[in-house]
């Protein structure tokens, strides 16, 4: 199709399109011919190419507590399912984790959990401090939810370097389909402002095909995007939880996910993205897509074994069988075959020097 070759040059070129050109090039993603859809990932690539090579980062991820305050409508650890068998490690646990995955060549750290407020402030500064200071060469990544300014403030001189929350939409309307009234668009969009002036590398990012999403929000969540300017950006398919209100939405899709990776990567030329494990799970080769169309990190799971089962935010997701150990060797080996390196580093976003 001329006029989409048209369209993804001119975002190539320029890094934005007016929002109706915008509109039109992502109305045209559900007609495309695979030489174009190529063409789309090509460009993408190439620009991932220029500013990271084909080197592929590594976050190790530990999942620390399932539980959480909230109630978001499309997660399966919303505080109303009562079918989750909820933990929390203790911080013994999490080190030794963080350990483990130090030793596999993890150079980032992800803590990721529910808003359980169990863990005071003191409890997440003391985790993220043992952990640099025992791997100094470590960044941390938090990922914990909407917290006071002071309480960001604290963590990032306890030495967390980077934070991750996703905005979900930027689309108010949108935002009040995916959560409880309680949630509100504007106080997360604070917490991301926030995040960015304190100093850390901040990722935002939003799930594809998510119930009530429209073209109108994807434009929103670029132009919002446009303006944060995050350091990282995580997408992934919406999948259905069978014990969430979405029960019965259909997931995203494969297609639409390698689409919007590929136009975040050439708006976004230096951010580092994800091909998330959502996307490795709606499809078995997900995630090596998802980096030839301009990822360029893997989030592999260093939870302990007995409670990856539990951290189901939807149905299906890969690796909850698998040893840290396994999945880091799986990853190197997945990257091998499509030509790409995995490489023990931070994987600094390219304008912060760690
Ligand atoms: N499908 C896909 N992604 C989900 N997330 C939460 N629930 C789902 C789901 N059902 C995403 C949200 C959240 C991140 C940790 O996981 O975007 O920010
Ligand atoms: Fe809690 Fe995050 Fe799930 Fe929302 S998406 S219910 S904040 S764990
Ligand atoms: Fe976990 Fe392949 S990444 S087993």
């Amino acid at each position: 199709m001329q006029e989409f070759r048209e369209l993804a040059d001119k975002l190539n070129r320029d890094n934005d399109l007016p929002r109706s050109e915008f509109l039109s090039l992502i109305a045209m993603r559900r007609n495309l011919s695979s030489e174009d859809r190529s063409y789309l990932y090509s460009l993408a690539r190439a620009k991932a190419d220029r500013v990271y090579g084909k080197n592929i980062y590594l976050r190790g991820l530990i999942e620390f507590t399932n539980i959480c305050r909230n109630n978001c409508n499309y997660c399966g650890l919303r505080r109303d399912n009562r079918n989750v068998n909820r933990y929390r490690l203790s911080k013994e646990q999490i080190l030794e984790c963080a350990d483990r995955g130090y030793d596999l060549n993890f150079r980032t750290i992800v803590l990721q959990g529910g808003e359980d407020l169990r863990y005071t402030d003191d409890d997440i500064c003391e985790i993220v401090s043992g952990i640099k200071e025992r791997h100094p060469d470590c960044a941390v990544t938090l990922s914990i939810g909407e917290k006071s300014r002071e309480s960001y403030e604290r963590y990032f001189r306890a030495g967390a370097d980077r934070y991750l929350l996703r905005h979900e939409t930027a689309n108010e309307e949108h935002y009040r389909h995916l959560h409880p009234a309680e949630l509100s668009m504007k106080a997360r969009m604070e917490c991301l402002y926030m995040l960015k002036d304190i100093g850390y590398q901040v990722g935002a990012g939003f799930m594809v095909g998510s119930p009530f999403q429209t073209e109108e929000c994807y434009a929103d969540d670029f132009a919002f995007l446009h303006k944060l300017q995050p350091e990282m950006i995580g997408i992934g398919p919406f999948i259905p939880h069978h014990d969430t209100p979405f029960r019965d939405m259909p997931s995203g899709t494969l297609e639409d996910t390698l689409f919007f990776l590929a136009l975040l990567r050439i708006s976004f030329p230096e951010v580092l993205l994800p091909a998330t494990t959502a996307l490795g799970t709606i499809h078995p080769l997900g995630r090596e897509m998802g980096v030839k169309a301009g990822a360029n990190v893997i989030m592999p799971n260093l939870s302990p074994t007995d409670v990856r089962k539990d951290y189901l935010l939807y149905d299906g997701k890969i690796c909850t069988g698998d040893e840290a150990a396994e999945c880091r060797k799986c990853m190197e080996m997945r990257m091998e075959n499509i030509g790409y390196h995995v490489v023990t580093s931070r994987g600094d976003h390219v304008k912060f020097k760690g």
